[in-house]
């Protein structure tokens, strides 16, 4: 029975702490003083302003005066390729990617002095880990564990956007997944809601500031609501069917933290859940977001999200996609979308075209339309968009405003702490290299940029960017010996094929499609004292539409590897890659991998700082790395069954042909080149009432010779509830550095949000019983149980 109930706006925890003074060891180091709260309760206390008076005043006065026609172009958010001077003329809301900062200020000088009302243009884009300067992708920085790295990659692409006039970003990305078969994992923060949502709130800090009108601050949109990351068999845009407990325990919480935060625009997702897509979801976009939540911003359709409503062919039979099949033709996808509670159309042109007659038929109303403009326009005044319309051109094209010192040693740092190191083994152990020794830097991303960059990199690529640093290149710039480099095999990038065909080539070929360059890599690696091999993915294997039914390394890079491992050289494998690989015949061949996912703009030299041991590896992974593509979806936070995974046992839930339930590497999963232990908790009660707060501490000591950094893990079990609860669930995490011997002590404060769970009818519930917390580092790693008891 429930003992009580959250109801609406149930927020998560507002107090933190940690802190503490450690135990000083009879080895060197000594004591050490963390102070504060631990960095990811945090990143999540709540920051959302209350509306200002004098805001919604302006916006009532504004509305007033806008006629039917003007109000559904406030509505219309159109692409870099639609937008006319009489789409500005006419008031149209918002426009994305367009980014020549002289066009954005020829459509706003429109919109602005040759529109009736003068409302500006809300520019947008898609800055998901930094405009020009890139930071490592969003699955890399989440396995920092480190909020401050979310924050630092949002912080510089929200000043660097903002500086050509971009004023909202299409970011945080924050969809959990369970399927590294899908491409887009790589744009969130992985299977854990908890670490998604640490990630999600940080990044909406950073971008928004504490006033997104600051001129190097944007609005923040966090995508895709909701549920889109758990595509049936990983193809994106594919259906999902979603029981309402883990909508709300899993795949909400982030949008919930990213609101928290103050996050004030919404992307709805292309997905259908249980047969209701995205952007016609009442559920999702007005009862829970807009009533349950209270968020006062606007939602957008994702691209054409809203033509998809309708069956097939569509009607109109525009270029436009179709086939949700929830609506008859184009009016009918357009009065669904507003009265679910879309409040911007983005690519498609229903609203703004059927409008008027919708609103006659009585199939939209007006009230919900001036909802909808009022949600934008609140946004615009609170962006300054109407005292500050203009970009600065001559600022935002010069080449000195982009790529700054400060900035670059942000993104080496942040791509040096994505980094995990899965693997390094012998003695000695090959890692770090020696840079007094020769190197050979074997592989088709060994002397590779642009995919240094992953996906969705923004500007990344173009005149006004830096650069992207190889791994060579980096290598090179920290040894004192000859660094070689051999690609002994071929890379295609097909990024943005003609015609958008696809495939453009078989997946097998794009890399190391065959082996004649085997013999060159066996030789520079015979004739070097270390070797480094750069393996991965292309970029454009994953990210958007880029599903892969295969997760080991594409075309013949194992080969390549079993080659070079026979020369019996040392080998350390660096990964390049944007989704869990399963690594099997990898790991029994290298001697050490680092998992480097696609680190950005300083890729080389932060891979550099960490193999050379400048850094030491702290990078734990966000999401489980499987043995095989057919055991996904595989993750650490699932449910447990009544006949639990055994190898050596038939009747129970496992597969025939493996020996083994784990996954290769599991979630959490990480080395360094020091060694730690991580106490079990303690806790300062055994038992509280569901108001109540429960204090746990958890030492964490460095037990090895150099510094080095863990993140402290805190799991939670309920061991006996209504509905089977995850066999754990991540909910404190604190990365901390310590040197050689030194100890700290982490401490974490559990409260209501964390004593129960929503059940299958919506409702947030807090059971008594028991609760087990674990600590370690990983998921499996973790410390034995300790109890507390909710009465
Ligand atoms: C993607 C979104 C993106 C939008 C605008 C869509 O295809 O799903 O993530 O924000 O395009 O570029």
């Amino acid at each position: 029975m429930a003992l009580s109930g959250a109801g609406s706006g149930f927020g998560r925890r507002t107090t933190t702490a940690l802190a503490v003074l450690a135990l000083t060891l009879g080895v060197t180091g000594g004591v050490v003083v963390a102070a504060g709260g631990s960095d990811d309760e945090q990143a999540l206390a709540p920051s959302r302003k209350p509306a200002s008076q004098g805001i919604e005043h302006k916006v009532d006065v504004l509305l007033a005066k806008m006629t039917t026609e003007e109000k559904l172009q406030q509505v219309q958010l159109l692409s870099d390729g639609q937008i006319t001077d009489a789409d500005a003329k006419a008031g149209v809301g918002s426009v994305f990617s367009l980014v020549d900062p002289e066009k954005i200020n020829h459509f706003q000088h429109l919109a602005v002095e040759e529109s009736r009302l003068g409302i500006p243009i809300l520019f947008a884009y898609d800055t998901i880990h930094g405009y020009r300067t890139i930071f490592p992708v969003p699955l890399g920085a989440a396995s920092s564990f480190d909020p401050k790295v979310a924050a630092a990659d949002h912080e510089v692409g929200a000043k660097e956007s903002a500086l050509v006039g971009l004023k909202q970003i299409y970011s945080p990305m924050v969809d959990v997944s369970h399927e590294p078969r899908w491409g887009r994992i790589v744009e969130g923060a992985g299977e854990d809601p908890y670490l998604n949502s640490v990630m999600a709130a940080a990044r909406v800090k950073a971008a928004q500031g504490t006033d997104y009108s600051a001129p190097d601050k944007v609005v923040t949109s966090v995508k895709h609501y909701v549920a889109y990351g758990q595509p049936e068999g990983g193809r994106d845009y594919n259906t999902t069917d979603m029981s309402e407990q883990r909508l709300r325990n899993i795949y909400l919480p982030p949008f919930k933290a990213a609101i928290d935060a103050g996050s004030d625009t919404v992307m709805c997702s292309f997905n259908a859940i249980n047969g209701v897509p995205g952007c016609a979801n009442k559920y999702t976009e007005t009862d829970i977001l807009k009533d349950e939540w209270g968020f006062d911003g606007f939602v957008e359709s994702d691209y054409t999200a809203v033509a998809e409503l309708r069956a097939c062919p569509g009607v109109p039979n525009d270029n436009f996609p179709c086939g949700h099949q929830v609506a008859a033709d184009a009016p009918s996808a357009a009065a669904m979308a507003l009265m679910a509670g879309t409040d911007s159309e983005m690519v498609s042109k229903y609203l703004v075209t059927y409008g008027e007659e919708l609103l006659d038929q009585g199939r939209i109303t007006m009230a919900r339309l001036d909802d909808a403009v009022r949600r934008i326009l609140r946004v615009k005044f609170r962006a300054g968009l109407f005292d500050n319309p203009y970009v600065d051109v001559a600022k935002a094209l010069d080449p000195a405003s982009f790529g700054k010192p400060a900035d670059l040693q942000a993104a080496r740092d942040a791509a040096a702490r994505s980094m995990v190191l899965l693997k390094n083994a012998g003695d000695p152990a090959p890692l770090p290299l020696d840079p007094d020794k020769t190197t050979a830097v074997i592989g088709p991303f060994g002397d590779d940029g642009p995919d240094m960059l992953g996906g969705w990199s923004g500007r990344g690529d173009d005149d006004l960017a830096p650069d992207p640093v190889t791994l060579v290149e980096g290598l090179r710039a920290q040894s004192n010996a000859e660094v070689t480099f051999t690609q002994a095999c071929n890379r295609v990038n097909t990024f943005d094929p003609p015609n958008n065909a696809n495939p453009p080539l078989d997946p097998e070929d794009e890399v190391c499609a065959d082996d004649s360059g085997f013999d060159e890599a066996v030789t520079a690696a015979t004739d070097a004292e270390q070797v480094v091999l750069a393996l991965g993915e292309t970029r454009e294997m994953s990210s958007e539409a880029n599903a892969r039914s295969d997760l080991d390394l594409p075309g013949m890079q194992e080969e390549l590897l079993e080659a070079v491992a026979e020369t019996g050289k040392p080998v350390v494998v660096v990964l390049f890659n944007g989704r869990p690989l399963a690594l099997p015949r990898v790991a029994a061949s290298a001697d050490a991998i680092l998992e480097a996912w696609y680190p950005g703009t300083e890729a080389g030299n932060a891979a550099a700082d960490v193999l050379y041991g400048v850094v030491n590896p702290g990078g734990k992974l966000p999401v489980t790395f499987p043995r095989k593509v057919g055991t996904v979806p595989l993750y650490y936070n699932h449910e447990p069954t009544g006949r639990p995974c055994s190898p050596t046992f038939k009747w129970n839930s496992r597969y025939r042909d493996l020996d083994t339930c784990k996954p290769l590497y599991e979630f959490g999963f990480g080395l360094s080149y020091t060694t730690f232990d991580v106490s079990a908790p303690t806790l300062n009660k055994t038992s509280v009432k569901p108001d109540g707060k429960v204090r746990v501490r958890i030492d964490v000591t460095n037990t090895g010779s150099v510094t080095g950094d863990e993140v402290v893990q805190m799991y939670l079990h309920d061991p006996v509830a209504s509905i089977s609860q995850p066999v754990k669930r991540l909910r404190g995490f604190q990365r901390v550095t310590l040197g050689a011997g030194e100890s700290t002590t982490v401490t974490f404060t559990l409260d209501k949000s964390d004593f129960g769970f929503w059940d299958n009818s919506g409702e947030y519930v807090v059971e008594p019983g028991e609760i087990e917390v674990y600590s370690g580092s990983s998921s499996e790693q973790v410390s034995t149980a300790k109890t507390f008891t909710i009465t």
